[in-house]
């Protein structure tokens, strides 16, 4: 709750795997979390959106300002983004980025920079996950997002970052029943999710346990040498 008042929270999971993935391993429980407080919850999947990419045209800038000329779901997204107290991007890592379609979404935004010190207070959160075991590895998409949120004139800020290293490896942790170490995973980031409705940020500690160590570097990366070659010979028969 946000002094009494219920957060609107956006959510939108630019996996193509959508429920079924890694990302969302993370994202749904987090989004628990925001629930049991009450929040209001919208979840939006790119794979099931129809958002071209920005023509850069800047016509919403110049010709119809506020307006984007492309006619898709962007149009039914847009106000929601506006609305948000919330926003949450999720992702999987794609070379060192989010995935395409989510980037699309995040372009297609520029009508609203218009607004300037119209737009609400807004935080927001990355969720994101990748197959690497290094934390490192969402170096480039932090950056990107902090960047975007810390306004100076203080009008949005970014409230914290869920990331999963390492995450085919908590799959594969699940499947084989070593669930101990992972549902603490699970439950810092319910625990996030709390703590967002109700104080405003994530605290360093959840995130750090959110991207806790769960093996060493080298067990993960032979195990998941392993595991390629065996399905490479899968595909051999
Ligand atoms: C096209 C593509 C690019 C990827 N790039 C990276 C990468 O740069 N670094 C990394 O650690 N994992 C990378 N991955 C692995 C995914 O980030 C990882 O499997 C993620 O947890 C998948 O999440 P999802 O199941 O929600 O889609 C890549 C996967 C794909 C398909």
């Amino acid at each position: 709750m946000r002094n009494g008042f219920i957060m609107k929270v956006l959510a939108i999971n630019g996996s193509p795997h959508m429920d079924e993935g890694n990302t969302a391993m993370i994202l749904n429980p987090f989004l628990e979390g925001m629930k049991e407080t009450g929040s209001d919850v919208e979840v939006f999947y790119t794979r099931k959106l129809k958002i071209g990419a920005c023509n850069g045209d800047m016509s919403c800038w110049f010709v119809n300002p506020g307006t984007c000329g492309q006619k898709d779901d962007m149009q039914m997204l847009l106000p929601k983004i506006k609305d948000a107290d919330v926003i949450v991007w999720a992702s999987p890592v794609y070379y060192h980025g989010i995935t395409g379609p989510m980037k699309n979404v995040m372009d297609r935004q520029l009508p609203l920079h218009l607004l300037g010190t119209q737009m609400k207070p807004q935080k927001a959160v990355l969720v994101s996950t990748c197959s690497a075991w290094e934390l490192s590895m969402f170096d480039s998409i932090l950056l990107q997002m902090k960047t975007i949120y810390m306004r100076p004139d203080g009008s949005s800020y970014f409230a914290g970052a869920l990331l999963r290293p390492m995450a085919d490896g908590v799959k594969e942790m699940i499947k084989a029943g070593e669930t101990g170490l992972v549902e603490g995973v699970f439950r810092a980031a319910r625990e996030a999710g709390r703590q967002l409705a109700i104080e405003g940020m994530i605290s360093v500690e959840l995130q750090k346990q959110v991207s806790r160590e769960l093996m060493p570097r080298d067990a993960y990366y032979k195990a998941a040498q392993m595991m390629m070659e065996q399905a490479q010979k899968a595909m051999k028969k």
